[in-house]
């Protein structure tokens, strides 16, 4: 198939890329030149472990194509994927301007039957936006060319885009005509082999299928770090909790790590728009999802507190190292990333931070340009110098097992904050350091 995907970031370059993987043309259309630029030029504008790999391949066989020039991309796909960003609107809302944007742009320049795919996070009630756009854009030009309009959410992990997009757990497709539904199937067969993993239902439900899966994760999270806040007081221990009743095959064991808050490009601003989307279309008040924001806003602090409650509310002169900036292990993504609220809690009461990241320092460089407390080291030793404790932010695999000597020789005072409990307490506490981790 000859496939268009609007919107090159991490799912519209992921999706793409794999897409063609599997013997489709696929055009990547972004409407940023630089990214376009950098993927041109055989580099990848994102952190993706296996992607450029996979990009340089399907450049190489002439099945993946990157441009900037809308008409073109409308004219190339029979399938037209939006994968555009739905970034929170000020009042919480997702802000649909973008996808707004991409559908008018299909609607000006398609020749002939598009599939066009909601593949970004969006509203219930969006796909009949996207189908009025198109048409609108149409009728301007007084042309009545059929189209499709489907909803398929994507459910891919940054970190672990390509296996979940190539070994889905599930493909999600909203769709109200049978034309569409063929072509989606058709595409999808070879990301499902082995057996059907295609659900079908209508596009509301389909629209609404992505909020509910983030929401019930999210819920997860923040249950979990209440209840390990809870577990802190009354002198528990929240992984013996967690490993207790993630036994249970109702409750499982994923997502149930209690941790410093979460975020990302996801988490966030999907509970969000879920709440608002409920409150202004159909009046009802989430109470269990506001709760859930609510807490994590509130754990998001849970380290600087525990800081500020060790060094006293008054940092001035105490310097901090810290290990992890992404959001989670195995991206560069900083978006609504819990590091960017320890990092100003600490600035604010007057610290300093030397931060160190494997692959998001460039990232977080853009999200603090201007902050004269906050510095960057080359490496996860080099940020311990003359640093008063350790606070570890994110899960990365390297900071699972690190030389504890050469910690508490470099730290002035042998003490780590884990926002993240990498460590077993027995164990750090036995080699002579204070260990505040969470919930335990
Ligand atoms: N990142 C994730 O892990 C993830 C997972 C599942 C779903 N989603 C959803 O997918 C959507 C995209 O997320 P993302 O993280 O890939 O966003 P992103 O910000 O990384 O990428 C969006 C891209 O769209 C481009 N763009 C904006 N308007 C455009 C237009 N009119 N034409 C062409 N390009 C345009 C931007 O320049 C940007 O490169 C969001 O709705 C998000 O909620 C994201």
């Amino acid at each position: 198939m000859k496939i268009t995907v609007i919107g090159t970031g991490y799912v519209g370059l992921v999706s793409g890329t794999c897409l063609a993987e599997v013997g489709n043309e696929v055009l990547c259309l972004d409407v940023d030149p630089a990214k376009i630029k950098i993927l041109k030029d055989g580099g990848i504008p994102i952190y993706e472990p296996g992607l450029q790999d996979m990009v340089k391949r399907n450049v190489a066989a002439g099945r993946l194509h990157f441009t900037t020039d809308i008409e073109r991309a409308a004219h190339f796909g029979s399938v037209q994927f939006i994968a555009v960003g739905t970034p929170p609107d000020e009042d919480g809302s997702a802000d649909m301007q973008y996808v707004t944007a991409a559908a008018r742009n299909i609607g000006r320049y398609m020749t002939g039957y598009k599939v066009v795919v909601d593949k970004s996070t969006v509203p219930v009630g969006t796909a009949d936006a996207v189908r009025a756009a198109i048409a609108e854009e149409l009728q301007k030009r007084g042309v009545n060319t059929p189209f499709s309009v489907v909803s398929n959410p994507e459910f891919l992990k940054e970190g672990a885009a390509i296996d979940d997009f190539m070994k889905p757990d599930r493909i999600v497709v909203g769709c109200d005509d049978e034309q569409a539904a063929l072509n989606m199937r058709a595409l999808y067969a070879p990301f499902q082999r082995n057996h059907d993993r295609l659900i079908l239902m209508d596009v509301r439900s389909a629209e609404l299928t992505k909020y509910a899966a983030n929401a019930m994760l999210a819920t997860r999270i923040s249950f979990m770090n209440e209840l390990a806040n809870l577990a802190e007081k009354l002198g528990a221990d929240i992984e013996s909790v967690r490993r207790g009743i993630g036994s249970d095959p109702r409750i499982g064991y994923d997502f149930l790590y209690a941790g410093a808050g979460y975020g990302g490009s996801c988490f966030p601003k999907d509970v969000k728009a879920l709440i608002k989307t409920a409150a202004v279309d159909a009046g009802i008040d989430l109470k269990v999802l506001n709760a859930v924001e609510l807490a994590n806003d509130q754990q998001k602090h849970v380290l600087g507190n525990k800081i500020k409650a060790r060094f006293g509310s008054d940092l001035s002169g105490k310097h901090f190292a810290l290990w992890g900036l992404a959001f989670k292990a195995n991206t560069d993504d900083m978006r609504e990333a819990t590091s960017r609220q320890v990092i100003k809690d600490l600035l604010s009461a007057g610290a300093s931070v030397t931060a160190y990241d494997p692959v998001a320092m460039a990232e977080a460089m853009l999200c603090f340009p201007n902050e004269p407390g906050l510095s960057y080291a080359d490496t996860q030793g080099e940020a311990l110098n003359n640093a008063d404790a350790l606070v570890i932010v994110t899960e990365w695999k390297e900071f699972r097992s690190p030389d504890f000597e050469i910690i508490k020789a470099k730290l002035k005072s042998p003490v780590i904050f884990d926002g993240r409990n990498l460590y077993d307490p027995k164990l750090v506490r036995g080699m002579g350091f204070e260990y505040l981790a969470i919930g335990r």
